[in-house]
């Protein structure tokens, strides 16, 4: 799909459908069209009860006329309008026109003049993700149809720019959520990371089976070796010419497949748990935008790869592991097994002393429980931080909403062990104490995010820019976060 911004008369388009995007209640902008499509526009208003209410779409056939349909986009109350607003308007249009099979539009908003930077780059990310399908595995192709051209009236370009790298990103951390653990495994999402390494000149290095023991991350190797295929650990490096302002760590969960272990999960449950990498996904969705945005900021991207199943060389409940940071973890449950990989995964983080530690984990479900299933719980130890974080993801649209760190008898439930520190802390605030596990392998100093995406890193159903399957949440919120420090 081509993005572009459009600057000439509008009444000289030529393309193949007008989208005007509405408040509620108020369809003046339609007056904007030329004459022939203001009266074909108007006539239909009469007999159609269409208000401008968020969601609605009224398509209006102008055979005949300089395009072939108009299109009315509601986008609610103009009080209420956000940024999110366009990018989901956005890509309920996209979804529109590729079920009518129209090839291009014009996208207006009521807004007047130039569109800011931001609108068009939601605009443009709405477009992007709303054209996205899974569907290589389907061997019928007849059935596809892309939207080829999307102009944005007078668009402002560096957001067009930005909201193609921002949307292709997340995109492609769609792909690869959606792929079965068939296909990525620790090994095959390393070969990935080394393949997106080299196209984009990012630093890589893979660490093996061996190379994961000989450095002392004995946690991730021991919630790999009950798997036929062995851990990986990976990790990416983009650095900028001159000073970096920052530098920053994203880790994410990366079980390519979350059996549960020897505590098993029942069907039901384990049911779509090739999600369970969606965070280390998402951190190689953010090193190729990295790559391409170029800010002055040294961003590692910090995976620590491995499949939970149950065999026997599989860990079990009772060990007692040695992470790389040399806390002991005594294990309880198997299954609670993303914790474990990440002692590691964030140990080597904190060994290279960033500024910032951001981690995305679909760790708990007791996160969406808390939560449901449409926002991730955040957790810091550094306010200051995380309310960068939340003001960010406002904007983006990736619900995100604080979880209390500081119940000390809470804390205590992860201590009640004969190691440091225990792998489940019980039923109750057991994202919490998810969290808290996690905080003991944070070096001292490091400010860290944590994002529990459990819930929002799969969508059961279609919705505004999501298809069923994997989101790609998270990209865009640190990806905002990294250019506001140094784009
Ligand atoms: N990967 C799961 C968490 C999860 C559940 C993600 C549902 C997405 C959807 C995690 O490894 C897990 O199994 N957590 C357990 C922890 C428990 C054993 C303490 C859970 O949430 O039940
Ligand atoms: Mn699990
Ligand atoms: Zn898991």
């Amino acid at each position: 799909m081509e993005v572009k911004s459009y600057r000439d008369d509008i009444k000289a388009y030529k393309g193949k459908s007008i989208s005007l995007m509405v408040y509620e209640g108020d369809t003046r902008p339609v007056g904007r069209l030329s004459k022939g499509l203001v009266n074909r526009v108007k006539k239909v208003l009469e007999v159609e009860d269409f208000k401008g209410k968020e969601g609605e779409i009224l398509k209006v056939p102008t055979v005949g006329l300089s395009v072939n349909a108009v299109y009315l986009v509601g986008i609610g109350k103009k009080e209420k309008v956000s940024e999110d607003t366009y990018r989901r308007a956005s890509a309920n249009l996209i979804k529109r026109l590729k079920k009518d099979k129209v090839e291009s539009t014009l996208v207006l908003t009521p807004r007047r003049g130039d569109l800011p930077e931001e609108i068009t780059k939601a605009l443009t990310e709405g477009a992007i993700l709303g054209s996205y399908s899974f569907d290589k595995y389907k061997s019928k192709k007849e059935d596809r149809f892309e939207v080829k051209e999307v102009l944005i009236y007078r668009g402002e370009d560096k957001g067009i720019e930005k909201g193609r790298i921002f949307a292709e990103a997340q995109n492609y951390t769609r792909n690869l959520v959606n792929e079965p653990g068939n296909v990525i495994n620790p090994v095959t999402l390393s070969e990935e990371a080394k393949r997106l390494a080299e196209e984009y000149g990012l630093e890589c290095r893979i660490y093996d089976e061996k190379e994961i023991q000989e450095m002392g991350m004995m946690a991730l190797y021991s919630v790999g070796k009950g798997s036929a295929t062995p851990p990986r650990f990976i990790h990416l490096t983009y650095r900028p010419q001159g000073k970096a302002k920052e530098r920053i760590a994203i880790v994410g969960k990366g079980l390519t497949f979350d059996s549960g272990g020897l505590n098993i999960k029942p069907g039901d449950y384990m049911r779509n748990m090739k999600m369970d990498k969606s965070g280390a996904c998402a951190v190689l969705g953010i090193m190729k935008a990295v790559a391409q945005l170029k800010p002055q900021v040294e961003v590692h991207g910090i995976i620590a790869a491995a499949e939970n199943m149950p065999d026997g060389n599989a860990y079990r409940p009772d060990d007692v592991i040695r992470a790389k940071n040399g806390k002991y973890i005594e294990i309880d449950n198997t299954d609670a097994e993303g914790r474990v990989t990440m002692a590691d995964s964030l140990s080597y983080a904190s060994e290279l002393k960033p500024d910032k530690i951001i981690d995305m984990a679909t760790l708990t479900g007791a996160c969406m429980v808390a939560l449901g299933e449409y926002t991730a719980g955040l957790f810091t130890n550094a306010p200051d931080f995380a309310e960068e974080i939340k003001e960010i993801a406002k904007r983006t649209g990736e619900r995100v909403w604080e979880l209390p760190m500081d119940d000390e008898r809470l804390r205590k439930k992860i201590k009640n062990t004969v190691a440091d520190v225990l792998n489940t802390g019980g039923r109750y605030g057991g994202a919490i104490t998810a969290a808290m596990f996690l905080e003991e392998f944070v070096g001292e100093g490091i400010k860290w995010v944590h994002l529990d995406i459990a819930g929002p890193a799969w969508s059961k159903e279609d919705y505004a820019y999501y298809t069923k399957g994997g989101t790609g949440f998270g990209v865009r919120t640190c990806l905002e976060y990294i250019m506001k420090v140094g784009g």
